[in-house]
Formats: C-alpha cells, structure tokens, sequence
C-alpha cells in the first residue's frame, strides 16, 4: 500500500534551517494561498489518476496531461520516441546565459502494478482521507516529485525568477522495468548531449518522517564473475589446489570484506550508500549426472558471480587491486572479468564534504545509472541545486 501523507515522502532534501544559514537566496515567492494549494493538489490529484502501470502505461494520456501543464507554464515542449509508444517529454525553460551547461530535472511517469483489491482506495482514485493523505499507485514512486518540478517551476516563474542555466524537465518512460527504451536511449543521444547538462535532479527514497533527505550520489553498480580453475580429482583424495578450494578461498576472503563494509552500517559510522556492498549472486560447478550432480569427483572449474556498488567517493583502483590480488589472484590460477558502469570522475570540489552528515549517498536505482554526470554536484552548480531544494522545501510543507 502506497500512501502519500501531503507530498512530503520523496526525494530531497535537507533541513531547511541548516541550509539557509548556510547560504543566502533570492527570496522566495510567499507561501501559496487556500486556492493555489487545491489547484496544486487537483493537478497532482490529475496526474496521479492516469494509469501508467506497467506493463501497459497508458503513456498517451501521461504525455498529453505533461503537455497541457508545460502549455500553461509557456515553457518549450518536445516528445521523442526512441521506441515506438514510448515518449519522453522534454521541457524546456531557457536560461540567460546559454554558454552554462544545463540543469535537468529527470522523472519517470511509469508505476508497478498495484492489486486493487488489496488497496483500502482505489490505486488510481488519488483519494484523500480526513487526514488529507493521498492514496494512488506513484504518488511516492514518482509522481509526486514529477509534479514538485513543475509547481516549483510555476512559483519561480510567478516570482519574476529568470534562471541563468537553462533548465530542462524530462518525463521518462519504462524506469520501473529497467529504463533501456527511456532514459538509457536519451543518455545515449545527441538529443542529450546538445542539451549540455551538467547536474541531475532524480528520485530518491521515500522518507518516513518530517526529514527531507538530499542524495548527492549514487553507487555504480559491478558485475564480478571470479573463475578458478585447478586439477580435477577423486572426491575421496585430499590434495592442495582444487579449483573449488581456489574458489573458497577467494569466497572467503570476499565474505570478510563484506562483514567490514557491514560493520561500518551496523555501528552507524557510514550509510547504506556510503559503503561498498558486495553480495554473492551465483555459484557455478560440479560435473552433472542424470540424477544431479558427479559426487565423488572434484571439479576442475568453479564460477561464482557477485553484485558489487561502489560508491563515487571510493577509490575504484584499489578494489581493482584487492579483486586482481586477493579474490581472483592469477597466482591461485583463477581469472576475472567485471561488466561496470563506467566510474566517473570527480570535478572540482565537492559540497559533499561541506554538508556531510545531513546528506546522504543512494543506496542505488536503475533510473539513474545510465547518466553519469548527475552522480555529482560541483561547487558551482550548488547554489542552483539549493535554489531549487529550497523551493521544494518551501513549496511542500506550505501545501500541508
Ligand atoms: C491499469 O491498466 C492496465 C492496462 O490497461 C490494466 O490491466 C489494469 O487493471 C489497470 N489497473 C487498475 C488498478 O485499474
Ligand atoms: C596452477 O596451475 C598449475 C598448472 O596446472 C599448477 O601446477 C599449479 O599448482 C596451480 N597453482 C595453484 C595455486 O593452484
Ligand atoms: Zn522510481
């Protein structure tokens, strides 16, 4: 069950207070009046109720709801399909200063499903209790944060705001099942590329109290396969060198090192993102025979497969190293290969440092991995993202 307590479960933030001692704004527009927070709870209440469940999103209704409301914001509009039934919708507000790279804003318009029956309200009735909470399908995962763009943008607009960088809003599809015809397409595209941007806003995790989180990364994912190989043997002989015992080698020494990056979340010294997560995904030997497996022969070959998230702020070589030396080491006759997302590099001087400890790092999701530069935010690009959080900060619980 999905609920959505006044918009105030997703994504960023930050405690408002510590941030705006930090650094000062243009002032914000005034909170909004009785009527402009029903408006802004109908519109959501609109987008909420359009069925874009997977695996059939009713795509055309999401793109013409986006469409209408861009219309309304005078801000320029572009829908591209990649793949056919698939739109993105780009929107675009254009900034002073077109030599600055871009600002996006990137949310997905697909849900997962949701068993009706199991739901107290219907998952697309977008209704509202007594207690004002809203109950629909994506009113966390992500309508919510798609509609916050779109109503920071009408109250910037509506303060006279003119953005230096340009700033766009994408409305992507698929995310929930892996966003290969989405924003992996964009990602790769000179659509993409000539927009110029710089710094991503997406979605984050819901929060289950008052405190809005602000994630500044995210882990890039790692595919290990480790292969041993070794002289196959009696199942009855004890002999040094098997490919199994090269293998439990290695799995052990990779199980300690994921007890140490646990260790540091367990004693709340590091985030869930904040620590290399390594989970073995499968383990691959033994000689088959009609009923299962050769029992009493030692394999000459074993595989097992791992699931590891680096975050940005690790030194990738040195896990390069610890994999090449310790889990895989040629020297025990064993051999690697890793399917990564490419690491990308740090720019400049990162504000995560200054605001450590009120933000945190993602744990992971598909949505954003294929767009490496909005893993990061620059010194120079900080005062923007602020601007905005701050109009969320602001927007949000002025709506409640
Ligand atoms: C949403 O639309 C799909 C596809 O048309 C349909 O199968 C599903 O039952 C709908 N979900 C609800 C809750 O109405
Ligand atoms: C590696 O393989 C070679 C050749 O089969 C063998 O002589 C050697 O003992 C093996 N070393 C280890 C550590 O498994
Ligand atoms: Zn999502």
């Amino acid at each position: 069950m999905e609920k959505l307590c006044n918009f105030n479960h997703e994504f960023i933030i930050v405690h408002l207070l510590l941030f705006a001692s930090l650094l000062s704004f243009t002032n914000p527009t005034p909170s909004p009046t009785q009527d402009e927070q029903s408006q802004i709870i109908s519109r959501f209440q609109e987008y909420l109720r359009i069925n874009t469940s997977q695996p059939s999103p009713d795509y055309k209704k999401s793109t013409q709801f986006i469409l209408t409301l861009a219309e309304s914001l005078s801000l320029e509009t572009q829908v591209i399909e990649f793949v056919q039934g698939k739109p993105l919708v780009i929107l675009k507000w254009p900034g002073s200063d077109l030599s600055l790279p871009s600002i996006l804003l990137n949310s997905h318009t697909d849900v997962v499903p949701s068993e009706s029956s199991k739901w107290d309200y219907h998952p697309f009735g977008a209704h509202i209790d007594e207690n004002g909470n809203i109950f629909a399908r994506g009113s966390q995962d992500m309508k919510c944060v798609g509609m916050q763009y779109m109503e920071a943008v009408r109250r910037l607009k509506a303060s006279g705001f003119q953005p230096k960088r340009s700033l766009y809003l994408s409305f992507v599809p698929d995310e929930e099942i892996g966003g290969h015809d989405g924003l992996e397409k964009l990602a790769q595209s000179d659509v993409f590329k000539n927009m110029n941007v710089d710094i991503i806003l997406d979605e984050g995790l819901a929060s289950p109290n008052e405190n809005y989180r602000l994630f500044y990364g995210e882990r890039t994912p790692w595919w290990l396969v480790i292969k041993a190989t070794g002289a196959p043997g009696h199942g009855a002989k004890l002999y040094d060198n098997s490919a199994m015992e090269n293998l439990f080698k290695s799995i052990e020494s990779i199980r300690r090192f994921r007890a140490s990056q646990f260790d540091l979340v367990k004693a709340g010294l590091k985030g869930e993102g904040e620590v290399i997560s390594v989970n073995m995904a499968f383990l691959k030997a033994g000689t088959p025979s009609p009923t299962g497996f050769v029992m009493n022969l030692q394999p000459s070959e074993a595989e097992a497969g791992f699931d590891i998230r680096i975050p940005p702020t690790v030194n990738a070589e040195s896990l390069e190293k610890r994999i090449a030396e310790e889990w895989a080491p040629a020297s025990r006759n064993m051999s690697f290969e890793v399917e990564q997302v490419k690491q990308f590099s740090l720019r400049k001087k990162w504000h995560s440092v200054r605001i450590k400890g009120w933000c945190t790092m993602f744990s992971g999701s598909v949505s954003t991995k294929f767009c490496g530069i909005l893993q990061y935010i620059s010194w120079n690009q900080y005062d923007y993202v602020l601007w905005f959080v701050q109009y969320f900060v602001l927007l949000i619980p002025s709506v409640i």
